[in-house]
């Protein structure tokens, strides 16, 4: 089985004209009907006619690789301790972990760009912040992928509108309800060559699931990552220079009662060259609260049907569980601060 490829000119093409996805034709139709059925299933598809310009998607590339190749010396000069709880910056491989345990790979971390006046940065809000950049950057790098940033959350609004339609919600639930001002979240990784002696343990990053909404990533031509598919089978996500590829997080699949599905995804690099990934997550709103979609607006049908399908996670976290009045921030906070525990300062 491969992961669905889905066309999203007709949804650009609506909002090009103004027109409310709502207004529907046939072809908006199907692509809904399309997106719904790719997250009913396995939570995962790829997107082409995204709208994202070849040129700035070969420029974040480039210059992302250009990053890479700098002595360590460099990169380090804008490490993620730099940045504090802003959480942004550099950190290298091995320094994150999942599951408890040190991924292969390196990265950036960027977010939306605040100036330190913001009340979240005055407040010191963790994740909230200036992003830091290259110290030999003129202005490019910062530029693109700023540009890049802007884009992917207008593509995450546009699918969230799809995403709610496809739910019997209106157009805008979302954004109303829980992101009118979303968490974006924007990492570059690199995944080095294959190189590990210890066989078992290679990963780029062990399975797990995302944590929001939606995660947009571009990948390079390496190839490596993979979605667990029915009957336990790991399905590769192969490289495609004109498509993105599109999955949900845990909050979609709280919110919906488990309706939509957040997938378990892993990576292995197998590749001679050092793998890139562009991971953009598009996330609720900071404060908005892990309140559940009511139920008597989602078809009876699909919730019965999700109830039946209901599985253990694979970190034992019961969504069912958690309290309705904690925020999104506040349950993000909790699970990343395991993720670079030297960031974190006592008591936070
Ligand atoms: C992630 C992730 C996949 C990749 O960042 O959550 O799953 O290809 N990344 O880097
Ligand atoms: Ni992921």
């Amino acid at each position: 089985m491969n992961l669905p490829c889905i066309d999203l000119r007709p949804l650009r093409e609506a909002k090009q004209a103004s027109l409310s996805l709502e207004t529907s034709t046939l072809s908006i139709q199907s692509t809904v009907t399309q997106i719904q059925n790719a997250l009913q299933e396995i939570g995962f598809f790829t997107v082409i006619n995204h709208g994202i310009p070849d040129s700035l998607l070969q420029a974040l590339e480039q210059q992302s690789r250009h990053f890479f190749h700098q002595d360590e010396a460099t990169k380090q000069q804008i490490r993620m301790e730099n940045a504090g709880l802003a959480w942004r910056g550099y950190f290298s491989l091995g320094a994150e972990l999942t599951s408890g345990r040190p991924d292969q790979k390196a990265g950036l971390y960027f977010g939306t760009e605040l100036p330190p006046e913001h009340p979240e940065v005055q407040a010191e809000t963790p994740m909230h912040g200036a992003n830091q950049w290259p110290t030999y950057d003129t202005g490019e790098f910062r530029d693109t992928v700023l540009a890049y940033m802007d884009a992917m959350k207008d593509l995450g609004a546009l699918l969230m509108e799809a995403i709610a339609l496809g739910l019997g919600l209106p157009t805008h639930y979302f954004s109303q309800r829980f992101a009118d001002d979303p968490t974006c979240l924007f990492r570059v990784f690199y995944y080095p060559p294959h190189q590990w002696e210890d066989a078992a343990d290679e990963w780029g990053v062990r399975q797990h699931t995302d944590m929001g909404f939606l995660t947009l990533l571009k990948q390079d031509d390496c190839g490596g990552l993979q979605v667990k598919g029915r009957q336990n089978v790991w399905l590769d996500v192969p490289p495609n220079p004109e498509a993105l590829v599109v999955n949900i997080g845990d909050m979609l699949e709280l919110w919906t009662w488990g309706i939509l599905k957040a997938n378990l995804h892993r990576v292995k690099n197998q590749a001679q060259q050092g793998r890139l990934s562009f991971p953009f997550f598009y996330d609720p709103s900071w404060n908005s609260t892990l309140e559940r979609i009511d139920k008597s607006l989602l078809s009876p049908e699909r919730l019965a049907q999700a109830q039946s399908n209901a599985e253990d996670r694979w970190d034992g976290l019961e969504l069912n569980k958690l309290n309705a009045q904690t925020t999104y921030g506040e349950f993000v906070w909790n699970k990343i601060k395991h993720v670079f525990p030297q960031l974190v300062p006592p008591g936070k």
